[in-house]
């Protein structure tokens, strides 16, 4: 795998993913799906439920002390991490997903009237949609897409969409179905113009590229903890003060209240208000490792690192002339993910014979059935990259698919 330094470097980041020893043959291309955990979170939050574990905010026992602190300062590494300007901004959540339905819930229960437009892109994961459509349906209000070209970037004129009538934007910032990266920043510009409020999933963005919400100037920003190196069920939503503190509670129960009479009840101010229950404290431990990680990597090298990969692969699949590529083309920008159909296989048998090889893609619908539908495809396969892949693993994987077609009985060449 590899050959001299380069080989050197990967194998020593290899050996800091403990799965890699459980699979030392595995080819994971599947970050964006999820990524692989390096040692440090799982020894962090190892060390949590060992020596830390308590019920945060209930109680004045050292144990519940010290998960409380550790939770609070989660949220703070949290917030310095994706520049915002107070922790009061960070809300752990579940995932990316219920961060989305709160926001819809929560800001589009209370914001959006009869009539009043919700702008989403074409490439939204479904997770950006389907909470849309349910408060749109409630409050009577319009859902409006952004259309794409063939490279993922909006058709000239689109942004029009958003008008005076548009309360909400919603879009990926790099989008899981086709790689294609969304610049945020022309679209929120031009929704603070006509006084919208932008929501930008970041699920497939944080850990690969620089987030400041600050400079952005977003509204709402969403992620997900085991997309960057995390545990899965912590997820964030990013929130400006100012909105947050005008919103109703989403969940309701423990922990996000004030006072609870028998008919009444006043709730916690922000963050609290929107974190019922008891919280995922082990979870947002491994999230703060997870930045470590990411930080201690060096986000730049990530980038370098992915970017060269998701080229190398693109170009690798476009010189197949039986394989079609979707999204960016070569010298245009992409995530760490490319997205292709092999003709006369569908993707859940390349996925099964590829998975035969010992290479791990993703196969389906991406959860983004809109985007499908207009691209005129039912389902794609999509290799997805990460710090610890090698372009080496993309030559496996032209092998693989070579090979998956002489299952099939094609000739190839
Ligand atoms: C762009 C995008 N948004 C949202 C999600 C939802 O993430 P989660 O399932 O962690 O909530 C995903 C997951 O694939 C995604 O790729």
């Amino acid at each position: 795998m590899g050959v001299g330094r380069e080989a050197h470097e990967l194998n020593m980041v290899r050996e800091e993913f403990p799965i890699f020893k459980q699979h030392p043959a595995l080819i994971y291309l599947d970050h964006a799906a999820t990524s692989q955990k390096p040692d440090t979170v799982i020894e962090r939050m190892k060390l949590y439920l060992e020596e830390s574990n308590g019920s945060p905010h209930r109680g004045a026992h050292l144990l519940s002390v010290e998960s409380t602190r550790q939770y609070d300062y989660g949220r703070g590494r949290v917030a310095e991490f994706i520049g915002a300007k107070s922790p009061n901004e960070v809300i752990f959540t579940k995932n990316a997903t219920e961060a989305l339905n709160l926001v819809a819930q929560s800001y589009g229960k209370v914001n959006l009237n009869e009539g009043d437009e919700i702008v989403l892109a074409i490439t939204a994961h479904h997770s950006n949609i389907v909470p849309w459509q349910i408060v749109a349906k409630e409050k009577r209000a319009v859902l409006k897409y952004l259309y794409i070209d063939e490279t993922g970037q909006f058709l000239s004129g689109e942004l029009d969409k958003i008008t005076a009538k548009t309360k909400i934007v919603a879009f990926p910032w790099i989008s899981n179905g086709l790689g294609c990266i969304h610049s945020p920043e022309p679209i929120i510009q031009r929704a603070h113009e006509v006084g919208a409020v932008v929501v930008l999933d970041a699920a497939q963005a944080v850990g690969h590229v620089p987030v400041d919400v600050v400079t952005l100037d977003v509204d709402f920003l969403v992620f997900s903890g085991h997309k960057m190196y995390g545990p899965t069920g912590i997820g964030v939503l990013f929130g400006k003060q100012y909105l947050l503190e005008k919103m109703p509670p989403f969940l309701t129960g423990g922990d996000m209240i004030e006072y609870v009479e028998e008919q009444e009840t006043t709730y916690a101010p922000i963050p609290e208000r929107f974190e019922a229950g008891t919280q995922h404290v082990e979870g947002v431990v491994g999230l703060v490792a997870a930045i470590d990680f990411i930080q201690g990597a060096r986000l730049d090298n990530i980038r370098l690192k992915e970017e060269r990969l998701a080229k190398y692969a693109y170009k690798r699949l476009s010189e197949l002339n039986y394989v079609t590529v979707y999204g960016p083309k070569a010298d245009e920008p992409r995530g760490a993910l490319v997205t292709f159909n092999v003709e006369g296989i569908h993707p859940h048998d390349m996925a099964t014979l590829l998975d035969r090889k010992g290479i791990a893609i993703r196969a389906g619908h991406h959860c983004t059935q809109p985007l499908m539908k207009y691209l005129g495809i039912h389902a794609s396969c999509r290799a997805s990259f990460s710090i610890y892949n090698h372009v080496e693993e993309i030559d496996a994987l032209i092998e693989g698919i070579n090979y998956a077609r002489e299952v099939f009985g094609y000739v190839n060449g």
